[in-house]
């Protein structure tokens, strides 16, 4: 039996239990598909990161890498925690506004910001805009100028590192659509535009070199090169960097055939390597600002969904089909990911089959786990997806006008909605009459 399942928490009755709440009382109360965060374990992830930082004696930033999974609950809990967070887009930055999320402890990404979305930021004083492209330096000028504003800005680059992982999900490498590249001098031509500029105060650099990545080496390799490359400003044009931002993508176990380190362990290495290399170059030691998403929020996550149909092919396989799918999962099919599920009345109970559990959608590919070991299961059952956290819901989608699910936090035996479920009325409540 995989560690996924050793290492979940089961009440008296037996029952799956999240955040000291019986799974299936949060079913009884919220009905199903239901995404349940476990709150302490989001917290714990955060503390683990910020002692590394504290064990280092190094300044620093954790900052939760939003696009994994936003709403004014999570962007609360965070703000309890003392964290940054990143956003990518005006809606993720409107979030973190009615959040009363404090905007010096934001960041703000993305290869296309609009002049709209710029505007905003400028006007909210966010902590820092991390630059991506030369377009958004003419634009960000601009905006800085109409509203006689001044903003903090990093320059993102891409290292030339190479991350082993889904080709999707890798962004460090030269040949990407993010960032300024090293290797040909635009990153230096954009350290001369922004420095020549008054209204920009330039804090650091940023990479960021992928996601659900195992390997420390790429990160340390990553973190060389950006030091190497302030020591080459420094020496040039005597810039100094406050910060040094290495993103995130710590990956984490999602089932028995992942075998990561701890997220905070690479954030460990990373940190030795840029204190190695600064000393080695004679650059003073900045600040390192790490940006955690799937690692905060993943492992928290939990999808419960009730078993409906199941279907025999003789000879071939059962399908076992839930209440939700690609709609509030979609990497499954988009990404091929694994993942695991246990029967929430009894995770332990002894394995009568390998099914492949599908979601409800119309489509074939809307298959959550390809082969996943249960016990006999009957319609009504409840299935916990475990680690779903991450990009989960945050990628979820009305296909088939199917609403997406209500989202819970749990935390010391009390649960409260986070964002409720959507339904019939939401789904048409943009559209207008033909006429
Ligand atoms: N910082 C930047 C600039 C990023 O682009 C990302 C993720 C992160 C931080 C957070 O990375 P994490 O720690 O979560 O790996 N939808 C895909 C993942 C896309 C990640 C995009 N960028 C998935 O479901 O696997």
């Amino acid at each position: 039996m995989s560690n996924q399942i050793d290492q979940l928490s089961t009440n008296q009755a037996g029952h799956l239990e999240i955040g000291g709440v019986d799974s299936l009382d949060l079913v009884k109360q919220y009905k199903t598909p239901l995404v349940v965060y476990d709150v302490k374990s989001i917290r714990d992830q955060i503390h683990h990161f910020q002692k590394v930082f504290q064990d280092n004696g190094v300044d620093f930033a954790v900052s939760y890498a939003s696009k994994a999974f936003a709403c004014i609950a999570m962007f609360q809990l965070i703000n309890q925690e003392k964290a940054h967070i990143d956003v990518v887009s005006g809606g993720e930055l409107y979030t973190a506004i009615k959040a009363g999320f404090p905007m010096e402890r934001v960041s703000f990404h993305g290869n296309d910001k609009s002049r709209e979305e710029l505007e905003m930021a400028v006007e909210h004083q966010i902590g820092v805009i991390i630059l991506d492209n030369f377009h958004e330096i003419d634009l960000l000028k601009e905006v800085l100028e109409d509203k006689q504003s001044h903003i903090n800005v990093m320059l993102r680059v891409t290292p030339g590192v190479s991350a082993h992982t889904h080709e999707y999900d890798q962004t460090g490498q030269v040949d990407s659509k993010f960032g300024f590249d090293i290797q040909s001098g635009q990153a230096r031509k954009a350290l001369g535009l922004v420095l020549e500029d008054q209204r920009m105060n330039m804090l650091g650099i940023h990479c960021h070199i992928g996601s659900q990545i195992f390997e420390v080496k790429g990160f340390e390799m990553a973190a060389v090169k950006l030091i190497d490359t302030l020591a080459d400003w420094n020496k040039e044009i005597g810039y100094v960097a406050k910060v040094v931002n290495v993103g995130g993508g710590f990956g984490i176990k999602y089932t028995e055939d992942d075998d990561p380190i701890a997220p905070e362990m690479f954030v460990d290495a990373i940190v030795k390597a840029i204190k190695k290399r600064t000393e080695e170059v004679n650059l003073p030691m900045p600040a390192v600002w790490i940006e955690p998403g799937r690692s905060i929020a993943g492992p928290a996550g939990y999808n419960l969904y009730t078993v409906g149909s199941r279907k025999d092919v003789p000879g071939i396989r059962s399908y076992v089909t839930v209440d939700g799918g690609m709609g509030d999962n979609i990497r499954p099919a988009l990404y091929q990911a694994k993942y695991e599920a246990v029967l929430a009345k009894n995770p332990s109970a002894p394995i009568k089959e390998t099914v492949r559990i599908a979601g409800k959608y119309c489509e074939s590919g809307d298959i959550l786990i390809q082969k996943q070991d249960l016990p006999a299961t009957q319609p009504g059952d409840v299935l916990a997806m475990l680690d779903t956290g991450a990009y989960g819901y945050a990628m979820a989608s009305n296909y088939n006008r199917n609403p997406r699910p209500a989202v819970v936090f749990v935390e010391n035996g009390k649960s409260q909605v986070a964002i409720r479920r959507e339904t019939f009325e939401d789904l048409v409540a943009l559209d207008e009459e033909f006429n």
